[in-house]
């Protein structure tokens, strides 16, 4: 199977899924599947930059998450400190730029120091953007957008009038990126549990059974291919649409 490099989604949104049951199907606790999850992370972010995608945004923790077992919160900051201190060199070498959304005051404070290092130090970097969710939930992420409107409408920074998609767009945290134009779910789950709901809202989705452990370039791979066999209507019809003649384009071999 081929990937057409001259229709790359411009930006892939990955739910991370499965760390737990990868775990259980090795006979280990919970925390070492989600060891092998941060390995899974590194060679997801290198494929993605090697294939020239633009904007990767990883789910890795949600709002929801912070309620699971202490033992379980606590490793899962050690991981992200251990993650930023391994690959913050490499991020640099590969001109990766590092980004959070979600409300990164609720982590732990070493891990949120570690977090505005890397994003200060990444900054000039354009090669990809790698945006982490982080104790992110869409629906808060929603509400605060909703918050700073009222403000801004009280201090007559704008009408109400002037509110529209790109506006309301512009108040949440993911202001400036374009949105996910694939998203990739793992471990054989059908939901989107509160990631990007209003960003995802044109969104190819793509459900695969792979646990995250699991999941290598391959599958990335498969789910681009597999993301360039749809066709984008946007509410149209195929008639309307510019027929795009990638055909032609040049393709990579899966490896
Ligand atoms: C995803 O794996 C990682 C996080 C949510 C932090 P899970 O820990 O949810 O794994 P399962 O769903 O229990 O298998
Ligand atoms: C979604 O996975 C959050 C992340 C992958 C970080 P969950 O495992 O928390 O989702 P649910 O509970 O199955 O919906
Ligand atoms: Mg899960």
């Amino acid at each position: 199977m081929k990937i057409n490099r001259d229709n790359l989604p411009q930006h892939i949104a990955i739910i991370m899924d499965g760390n737990g049951r990868w775990a259980k199907q090795h006979a280990i606790g919970r925390i070492r599947g989600h060891k092998k999850g941060a390995q899974a992370v590194r060679t997801v972010v290198r494929s993605c930059r090697e294939i020239g995608i633009k904007h990767l945004t990883l789910y890795a923790l949600s709002t929801e998450n912070l309620g699971r077992p202490k033992e379980e919160v606590k490793a899962l900051m050690s991981l992200l400190e251990e993650y930023l201190s391994n690959e913050l060199m490499e991020l640099q070498k590969q001109g990766i730029r590092l980004k959070t959304i979600g409300e990164i005051d609720h982590l732990n404070a070493t891990v949120k120091e570690k977090l505005l290092q890397a994003k200060t130090s990444t900054a000039n970097n354009d090669r990809m953007i790698l945006t982490l969710a982080l104790s992110y939930g869409s629906r808060d992420e929603i509400i605060l957008a909703v918050k700073k409107l009222m403000q801004d409408i009280k201090q007559d920074k704008i009408k109400i009038n002037d509110i529209n998609k790109d506006m309301f767009g512009s108040y949440l945290q993911t202001t400036g990126m374009p949105d996910p134009d694939l998203l990739i779910r793992t471990s054989g789950e059908y939901r989107i549990s509160n990631f990007l709901l209003w960003q995802l809202a044109y969104t190819e989705l793509y459900f695969t059974d792979v646990l995250w452990p699991d999941f290598k370039k391959d599958d990335l791979l498969k789910a681009i291919a597999n993301y360039q066999q749809r066709e984008r209507r946007f509410g149209l019809t195929s008639e309307q649409l510019e027929k795009d003649n990638n055909n032609n384009g040049r393709s990579i071999d899966r490896e």
